[in-house]
């Protein structure tokens, strides 16, 4: 039985899928795309960790943007495109928000702040250069890409409210074909799902359970068995700990969780930290800063 077209897919609005390219999944080494801190700071509040943020230090961020890049490439062996920075828009270091990739699908993010805005065609142009097909929301349903939308075995844990709409969930799924579990966002500083959800290799999962409410936590506890599931404390919670790059076995986050370190390590991971205090002030860590692209 073939099912019928999903009717929302005719909202959303694509590029046909440009043929002669070979696509990043079939090149070997898991490739990530990031983006250089040249233009990176704090240069205006749209999360509470940016309300609060002492000034940034930017020289020490592009050190320490540095060692996450050779973390990711060196000790994790993945590949990193790099997305070219611009002036005026100092979020795009953070390239998880760009789009949710899946299959050579790219889907753009639309957000909810004016501030993020230009960054949307950047990144939509980057995507088709590269071979993507591109998908774009309708101009009154945000989303705010993989800031929001995390691939866990063969389903999509989603976040809403804070930034992304729950309308483009569906519409997530008319693009990809993958079921789309919608997850509200009860707590203002876990403004993303990437900052309070990270699935892991073998169907792990950590998480903050404050950043939910009782329903979000049922929904997780009925998909994850309860031996792969990992919740962290609030203190770990507001270190980013949940943030975290997951390449292989391979686990990167921001320094300052060690009862998590031991307990990924317990179950097989390798761990590596770290510090990436300045891009906290802006209200994103290690997962923040990357995309997986294939
Ligand atoms: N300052 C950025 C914002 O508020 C941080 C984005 C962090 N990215 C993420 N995937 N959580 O939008």
């Amino acid at each position: 039985m073939s099912l019928p077209v999903n009717p929302l897919a005719e909202s959303l609005s694509f590029n046909p899928l440009p043929v002669g390219h070979t696509p990043f999944s079939d090149r070997g080494k898991p490739t990530i795309l990031m983006c250089p801190p040249t233009y990176f700071t704090v240069a205006y509040a749209i999360n509470p960790w940016m309300q609060e943020a002492p000034p940034c230090d930017e020289v020490l961020a592009k050190r320490q943007w540095d060692a996450l890049y050779q973390a990711i490439t060196e000790k994790a062996g993945a590949h990193v495109e790099l997305l070219t920075p611009e002036p005026g828009v100092p979020d795009l270091v953070f390239t998880a928000n760009a789009a949710f990739v899946h299959n050579q699908t790219a889907v753009i993010a639309h957000y909810k702040h004016p501030e993020r805005r230009p960054e949307e065609p950047i990144c939509a142009q980057w995507f088709e250069q590269k071979g993507f097909k591109v998908v774009q929301m309708p101009d009154h349903i945000f989303f705010e890409g993989a800031g929001d939308a995390l691939i866990w075995q063969d389903r999509v844990f989603a976040g809403y409210k804070t930034r992304t709409d729950i309308a483009s969930h569906s519409l997530l799924t008319a693009a990809t074909d993958l079921p789309v579990l919608s997850m509200e966002l009860i707590n203002d500083r876990y403004y993303h799902i990437d900052v309070c959800l990270c699935p892991l290799q073998d169907g792990h999962l950590i998480y903050s359970p404050d950043a939910f409410d009782e329903y979000g936590r049922a929904v997780i506890e009925a998909n994850v068995p309860a031996s792969k599931l990992i919740p962290v404390s609030p203190e770990e919670a507001a270190r980013f700990a949940c943030n975290a790059v997951n390449i292989g076995d391979t686990v990167i986050f921001n320094q300052g969780s060690s009862r998590l370190t031991d307990d990924l390590k317990a179950r097989g991971f390798q761990v590596l930290s770290v510090d990436l205090s300045e891009f906290l002030k802006a209200g994103g860590s290690s997962k923040c800063l990357t995309l997986r692209i294939g």
